[in-house]
């Protein structure tokens, strides 16, 4: 039968030809691999700004690299406005280098200085870690897991009988990585003893990813009560004697003598010491969370990683300093939980024109890298990328080094925190695991959903009413 073109469509034609069929499917094969690799990053309007999403690790190293032509720092003069910082401070914290540093250290910004502080206090083998970790933040995990001493009631426990303890699992972390870690920064039980302080902070943690967006004030006003009731409490914690603050951690001293210095005004500094506070309690408490959640679905790895754990327990207390680098699969738990929750990614403005992928990013614009979709790629993970996968670090421990693993960020912005935050998770799940056997108090339970319908910055919650109930009976103590 010889075919009419004009009475069939194209349609019609090609699904009466396989070879013709075919080829057009090798043609949109073709097309998606071009748009793929040669046409990124993509380019899309967002609220009257152009956004490009930059997808791939190569682009994100170039990104790194151009510090002069994408900036963080925009973003973080943004992010200090919108905290409510007066333009005077922002004015006094970005543009003078007045901060000395050391005989051997130029002066720097304030901002600057602010950092290096972080980075002294959060890196392993300097003094100023070991002491927080040592004297302060294991201290702090042992006594909120400590049940046995009876301290008028945990807030995360839900019911005690003479053989086990009933604690929701949410609760339970935002206790010691909300409420405890803060106050080991900043001493004097400051969270714990102020109830109006710690519930701010636990409203704020669910609203705070509104400062991100720019949204009318008739919908931020939940973020903006939890802010102020913070500032408050900060003033007043300002207020307070230093000799009384003595048992702050060196970030929190050197932080306030730098305000002094430079003579920001006590809201100011209070504003400050929230959006620190914020990248202290940010994402741990949930990283903590989902990692237990994980276990107590999974009686076989919870035994794996108790067995793992268990030698370096001497007596009742756990060599913390040796657990994450010795325990692959504690380690491969954590590293592979912060590949399948973080929801956020990198974001930078555009200030001058930045070829990436083959494409010149504009000025005026923002670009983002969504790590999220950098953790689940088939390409860089496999078949199961978007699965939990609780040994693949144990298997592969070179992933972890992997550019498309990028948990605590890159480049010259890469987390200071992020020894300190594998560490405290770490010792956390080693107390709890090698002291508590810990069931699902409901059998049937489903596994916690993640909230990846509210905007997360870094991991996201679980779902309103997903939380976690576990029954915690104490183990026979290890022998000495
Ligand atoms: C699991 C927990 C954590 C995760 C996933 C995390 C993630 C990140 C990421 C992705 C960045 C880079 C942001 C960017 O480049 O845009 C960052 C920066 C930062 N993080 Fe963390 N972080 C964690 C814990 C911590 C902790 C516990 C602290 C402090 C005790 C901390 C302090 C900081 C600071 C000060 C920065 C800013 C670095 C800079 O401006 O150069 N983080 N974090």
């Amino acid at each position: 039968m010889v075919l009419s073109m004009g009475r069939l469509s194209f349609m019609d034609v090609a699904m009466n030809s396989p070879t013709l069929l075919l080829s057009l499917g090798i043609v949109a094969l073709l097309i998606w691999r071009l748009w793929r690799f040669t046409v990124r990053p993509l380019c899309i309007w967002l609220a009257g700004k152009r956004l490009y999403i930059v997808t791939s690790p190569e682009d994100n190293t170039l990104l790194n690299r151009n510090t002069t032509t994408v900036s963080f720092e925009t973003m973080v003069v943004g992010m200090y406005r919108d905290i409510g910082i007066s333009s005077h401070g922002v004015e006094v914290f970005f543009n003078k280098a007045s901060v000395p540093l050391g005989k051997d250290t130029a002066a720097k910004r304030p901002l600057d200085a602010i950092l290096e502080f972080h980075k002294r206090q959060l890196t392993p083998g300097r003094n100023e870690f070991d002491v927080l970790m040592s004297s302060k933040v294991l201290p702090c995990i042992e006594n909120t897991m400590d049940f046995t001493r009876a301290k008028g009631g945990e807030p995360f426990v839900l019911d005690t009988t003479p053989e086990a303890t009933t604690v929701s699992l949410l609760r339970m972390c935002e206790e010691i990585f909300i409420v405890g870690v803060p106050d080991a920064f900043l001493g004097m039980d400051w969270f714990k003893s102020n109830p109006e302080m710690w519930k701010a902070w636990l409203d704020w943690e669910r609203v705070n990813w509104k400062v991100i967006f720019d949204l009318p004030a008739a919908l931020t006003r939940d973020m903006v009560a939890a802010r102020e009731q913070i500032v408050d409490s900060y003033v007043q914690y300002l207020r307070v004697p230093s000799a009384e603050r003595s048992e702050a951690s060196y970030f929190i001293k050197s932080l306030d003598t730098v305000m002094q210095r430079v003579d920001a005004s006590e809201t100011d500094t209070a504003r400050v010491l929230l959006l620190q506070t914020w990248a202290i309690t940010g994402n741990l408490y949930k990283v903590a969370f989902w990692a237990v959640s994980f276990m107590a679905h999974d009686q076989s790895l919870l035994e794996s990683i108790r067995t793992e754990i268990l030698p370096v327990v001497r007596g009742e207390k756990i060599d913390e300093s040796y657990l994450y680098e010795k325990c692959p699969e504690l380690k491969s738990l954590i590293v592979e939980v912060m590949r399948v929750t973080i929801a956020s990614g990198l974001v930078r403005d555009v200030i001058a024109p930045t070829v990436v992928g083959g494409k010149t990013l504009m000025p005026g614009s923002r670009v983002l890298v969504p790590y999220r979709q950098l953790h689940l790629d088939r390409d860089a993970w496999g078949e199961n990328a978007h699965t939990m996968d609780p040994r693949r670090f144990v298997r592969d421990a070179k992933l972890e080094n992997s550019k498309s693993y990028l948990p605590f960020g890159s480049g010259h912005t890469l987390c200071p925190g992020r020894f300190f935050a594998k560490r405290a998770a770490s010792y956390f799940i080693a107390l709890l695991v090698s002291k508590y056997d810990l069931r699902l108090k409901d059998e049937g339970a489903r596994f916690p959903r993640m909230d990846l319908a509210t905007p997360a910055p870094g991991v996201p919650l679980p779902r309103n009413g997903d939380d976690v109930i576990l029954v915690l009976k104490e183990r026979p103590k290890p022998c000495k």
